[in-house]
């Protein structure tokens, strides 16, 4: 279900703790499958519960909860706008709305070419550099005014 280099990299995440406790890789594992498959199917999902030992469920329940796991497909790139109350107060709904206009999308929806999705995230833990953005879960992106949202988008397309 999932490439050899991707279990070697879940090994990896699982030899970071006791053998009996082999399902605390599973942010890790779940993480290394969505950048497999581009997102999390179901079938992923469970995957992951049984090759670590755990029920489905418990797996699911992670999957569900955190908003940087992708149930649904999503475009080449996703950006997450922060949009909880510091950065709300600093610009970031203002920032999504420039966003959402300049793509002609709205958050949660995907740029009819597959390139971008939008989406609406939760603090990043960079409320002082506000607002904040994140592209597929790792590029933080800092101060984004509408010129610096400009570039952004020219180097992703
Ligand atoms: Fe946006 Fe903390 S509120 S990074």
């Amino acid at each position: 279900m999932l490439t050899a280099e991707s279990l070697q990299r879940i090994n990896r995440e699982i030899a970071k703790y006791p053998p009996d406790q082999k399902q605390s890789a599973v942010m890790a594992a779940l993480a290394i499958a969505q950048e497999e498959k581009g997102w999390l199917p179901n079938e992923a999902i469970e995957f992951v519960a049984n090759y670590l030992g755990m029920p489905p469920i418990a797996a699911f329940e992670v999957a569900t909860f955190y908003n940087m796991y992708d149930l649904k497909p999503v475009g080449k790139y996703k950006i997450s706008v922060c949009t909880n109350l510091p950065c709300m107060l600093s610009g970031g709904v203002d920032a999504g709305e420039y966003l959402k206009k300049k793509l002609g999308i709205e958050y949660n929806e995907t740029t009819a070419d597959g390139l971008i999705t939008l989406r609406e995230g939760e603090c990043m833990g960079a409320c002082g550099d506000a607002p904040v953005m994140i592209v597929n879960n790792r590029r933080m992106c800092s101060w984004m005014n509408p010129e610096q949202i400009d570039k952004l988008l020219a180097e992703l397309k």
